[in-house]
């Protein structure tokens, strides 16, 4: 097959310029082995692991492939202990409580998602990852010359010209350009304005045209059409997440794999209920009740604890009331396949609709 744009290709050493984006809660070992060895690039990432779960599932990714693979990590800065911000939130959430029979008072259990630091950095270090993508920014300066110092091509997010700029200027080696349309988090770090964010059609060629390093788009890609339309936009490669949760390699509760199913009908909005960051998810009826954007979510990642117990106990009742639903925009267009079957796919209808070279 050949390509409009190689650099990427180049750059990471792999075959197709589809990177399968890293998906704390549903990516595993099996689904980055699978993608690698069909010539894309397989990410794991690291938010859903322990540093030594995270060093186990390194061993079997490395165990199932030798191609080049991608390690993502968080660079958000953990939040202040906010005893009355977590008592307001608690008490905007104890109707649902009293109705589900749950003591409002009870003890939670924590919940979150551990930023980079000197223990993940060790373990780039031991395992020599080809390339690390970063999410909200990026480490501070030392860590990051330790990651650059092991090889290691950086890629990292931008939400806009401004964020695409500040990561230029600290030396990564290509940009994410992620568009409104993505499922997940929003990888947005400077500024948290919702109102603002740029779908990908526009924002692919903003940051081609501000930047002169290689481009990937993400959000809202999930068949060939997108990724030939992202290579007319100047980009020199994708970022798939969305369509990779349809695989068998993902690691989702049932009530996110019906979600998905019934994507056609179901319509997604960017909340941030259930970590106090905005990400994009199906609308469930936690988001219509409290609106998508509620101020009084607790800073992330702490938000969802407060919410574990009722998702518990609805999810046992098969209702996803309280269950964060990850999704893009595009999830209507995905269908099940294996993961490493979905990249060969997704490379064979970008070439029918790609000029030839
Ligand atoms: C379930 C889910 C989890 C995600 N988790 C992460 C993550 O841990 N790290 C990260 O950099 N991006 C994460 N993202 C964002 C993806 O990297 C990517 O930008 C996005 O999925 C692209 O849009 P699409 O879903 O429309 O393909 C996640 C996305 C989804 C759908």
């Amino acid at each position: 097959m050949s390509w409009p744009d190689t650099r990427l290709l180049d750059l990471f050493g792999i075959e197709l310029p589809i990177i399968q984006a890293p998906m704390a809660g549903a990516t595993t070992p099996e689904m980055v082995a699978a993608v690698s060895n069909a010539g894309g690039l397989g990410s794991l990432p690291s938010a859903q692991y322990s540093a030594a779960a995270l060093q186990d599932a390194l061993a079997l990714v490395r165990g199932a492939t030798t191609r080049p693979i991608n390690v993502n990590f968080c660079c958000h800065t953990m939040p202040q202990a906010d005893p009355v911000g977590q008592m307001q939130w608690r008490a905007r959430l104890a109707p649902y409580y009293v109705e589900t029979g749950l003591d409002p008072a009870a003890p939670l259990p924590t919940t979150g998602r551990a930023p980079f630091d000197a223990e993940f950095c060790t373990i780039v270090e031991s395992f020599h990852p080809e390339v690390v993508s970063f999410h909200f920014g990026l480490p501070e300066p030392a860590l990051l010359d330790r990651v650059k110092n092991t090889g290691a091509k950086i890629i990292a997010s931008a939400t806009n010209v401004s964020e695409a700029l500040w990561l230029a200027e600290r030396g990564v080696d290509a940009v994410i350009a992620m568009g409104y349309e993505a499922g997940g988090h929003r990888g947005t770090f400077l500024g948290d304005d919702m109102a603002t964010q740029i779908g990908t059609i526009a924002l692919v060629p903003l940051i081609v045209d501000a930047i002169a390093l290689p481009v990937i788009a993400a959000g809202g890609i999930a068949d060939g059409r997108g990724i030939a339309a992202s290579f007319a936009l100047g980009a020199a490669g994708v970022q798939i997440g969305t369509a990779y949760l349809r695989t068998p390699e993902a690691k989702i509760p049932a009530l996110h794999r019906r979600a998905l199913d019934e994507a056609a009908t179901r319509e997604t909005a960017v909340t941030n209920l259930f970590t106090g960051r905005p990400a994009r998810g199906f609308v469930n009826r936690l988001m219509r009740d409290l609106g998508p954007l509620c101020p009084l979510a607790p800073a992330f990642p702490t938000a969802g604890s407060a919410l574990a117990p009722l998702r518990a106990q609805a999810e046992a009742n098969g209702r996803d009331d309280f269950t964060n639903l990850w999704a893009g925009q595009a999830a209507p267009l995905t269908r099940e396949m294996g993961s490493g079957e979905l990249t060969q796919w997704l490379a064979e209808q970008a070439q029918r609709r790609l000029p030839s070279q």
